[in-house]
């Protein structure tokens, strides 16, 4: 694994912004590039990281493992569907929406489609469980999903078009919070 010349310079920027003795602390910005470039975080690309930081790869394992936005296999070139799992999602339908991945992506999480463009898997709560069911997609939320809109975003990321994240039942459209001000 090697940057792209271009984020090597930004990988160098970043760590300059932190005091001496104190470098490591950009581990976080640096995977999270590393993963933009590759899609996924590989060992190799663990490795380089750590080792720009003075770090062992275990050092560097540890964060890439515990957070749920660094992907340690390959993923879906499209798309990777994260479902939120935890309680508020599971009541509200958590298991149709994987019910739906399994059967349009692949029947187990982590596994890429066959036609490589989408992966999935179950997360913990991503704090947005009074739209629950919901899912990350990239970097953007879908709430309020069901099993048929869920497999419309599929469709619809499948034919190059970004669907419109956030509640996709509407209800903040029809119910702002400027009641609340
Ligand atoms: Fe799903 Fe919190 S329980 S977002």
């Amino acid at each position: 694994f090697a940057f792209t010349p271009a984020n090597q310079k930004w990988a160098e920027t970043q760590i300059t912004k932190y005091p001496e003795g104190r470098q490591a602390s950009a581990i976080i910005p640096l995977l999270w590039r590393a993963q933009e470039q590759e899609g996924w975080l590989s060992r190799p690309a663990i490795e380089h990281v750590s080792e720009m930081l003075g770090l062992a790869y275990i050092r560097g394992l540890e964060v890439a493992t515990f957070y749920f936005m660094f992907q340690l296999q390959p993923v879906g070139s499209v798309a990777h569907i994260q479902v939120c799992g935890t309680t508020s999602c599971m009541i509200c339908g958590a298991e149709d929406l994987m019910a739906v991945c399994k059967d349009r992506i692949a029947s187990r999480a982590h596994e890429v489609s066959a036609d490589g463009k989408f992966s999935w898997e179950e997360v913990e709560c991503l704090g947005a469980c009074s739209n629950a069911p919901m899912a990350q997609i990239g970097k953007d939320y879908y709430e309020d999903l069901t099993t048929e809109r869920l497999s419309e975003i599929i469709d619809e990321l499948a034919a190059g078009k970004v669907p419109v994240p956030g509640p996709q039942n509407g209800r903040f459209a029809s119910e702002p919070l400027s009641g609340l001000t």
